[in-house]
């Protein structure tokens, strides 16, 4: 029988990532359901309920979205982060969960430039501002989206100091990265720090107060990772105590407002989270989500299963 797979996006995928994944499951013979923009989790409750198959973004799937499916086998997060995917009760239910990593890797990567010069260029003010060039670049995690950071960093002549503890120094050191031992070391030798750390019990509000205050004077903190990990009170204290130090999100933490209305200068947030919100991103995404189903479903392939 027919598979039928769902798309949950509350922030939708451009229409030609949605069509190429029609075309996907089209060729499979898989029936395609789409839940776009929904406000209400109990919708996706209501459309996940006979389906085989969902796929989402940061959408959240709790265990009650879980036992609503009554015969959902996999669930693939268009992306690269999963920590909006309950495992437990999905690894519970015997529901495979997947990412597509790297695909909208290059989207965020650009991004966190965009967030930095914005920051240089003092928020297009018309006010001088500085330049990348020369600049030193910290890349904290060197994962899909650190390695996109550090291709495009060449091309502003910046140089690139990456922290990992699970990434070899060789693979850093082959695309002209310089690896560093601890995060206070990278900390303090950058002018920005760029996060690319997943949010995991290790790293949630592990960027506190005292890794903050290690950078030097004028650095930025360029977050396009999650908002999670960074620890709210000291990143009020840091704004507070240090006049000079900047930061600049795609991620808006719960003080945003108090931020902006403080130091409207020395901040930056994007409207909504956009990192990986291009068309080409979109499509990289939808279409390996999409494939994977397929994959998983006429071939038994678990490539890329993270539960
Ligand atoms: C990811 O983990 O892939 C990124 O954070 C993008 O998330 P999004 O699909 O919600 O834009």
């Amino acid at each position: 029988m027919s598979k039928k797979v769902l798309v949950a996006t509350v922030k939708p995928f451009a229409p030609e990532a949605v069509e190429q994944i029609r075309k996907v499951l089209d060729a499979a013979g898989y029936e395609l359901r789409l839940l776009e923009s929904y406000s209400d989790a109990a919708e996706l409750h209501q459309a996940v309920a006979d389906v085989d198959a969902l796929i989402i973004r940061s959408d959240k799937v709790t265990p009650a979205v879980l036992s609503a499916a009554g015969d959902l086998k996999i669930v693939v997060r268009a992306g690269a982060g999963y920590d909006n995917v309950n495992l437990e009760a999905a690894t519970a239910k015997g529901i495979v969960v997947m990412n597509t990593p790297g695909q909208n890797s290059n989207a965020v990567a650009e991004l966190a430039f965009g967030l930095m010069l914005n920051l240089a260029r003092r928020h297009y003010t018309g006010k001088a501002g500085t330049e990348l060039r020369g600049k030193k670049l910290g890349i904290h995690a060197y994962g899909n989206v650190g390695r996109c950071v550090a291709t495009i960093a060449k091309g502003f002549g910046i140089i690139c100091h990456a922290y990992d503890p699970y990434i070899d120094d060789s693979i850093m050191m082959k695309d002209g990265v310089i690896p560093v031992k601890t995060r206070e070391d990278l900390y303090r030798i950058c002018d920005y720090v760029s996060l690319h750390i997943p949010a995991v019990a290790e790293t949630i509000r592990s960027i506190d107060y005292d890794l903050m205050s290690q950078m030097k004077k004028g650095a930025a903190l360029i977050n396009t990772a999650r908002a999670e990990v960074i620890d709210e009170p000291s990143l009020l204290r840091i704004m507070e105590s240090r006049s000079d130090w900047l930061y600049a999100s795609d991620i808006a933490p719960e003080c945003k407002d108090e931020l902006m209305a403080k130091y409207p200068l020395r901040c930056f947030f994007t409207a909504k989270k956009m990192g990986a919100q291009t068309a080409e991103a979109n499509i990289n995404a939808g279409i390996a989500a999409a494939q994977q189903i397929v994959g998983f479903f006429e071939r038994g392939d678990t490539t890329f299963q993270v539960n």
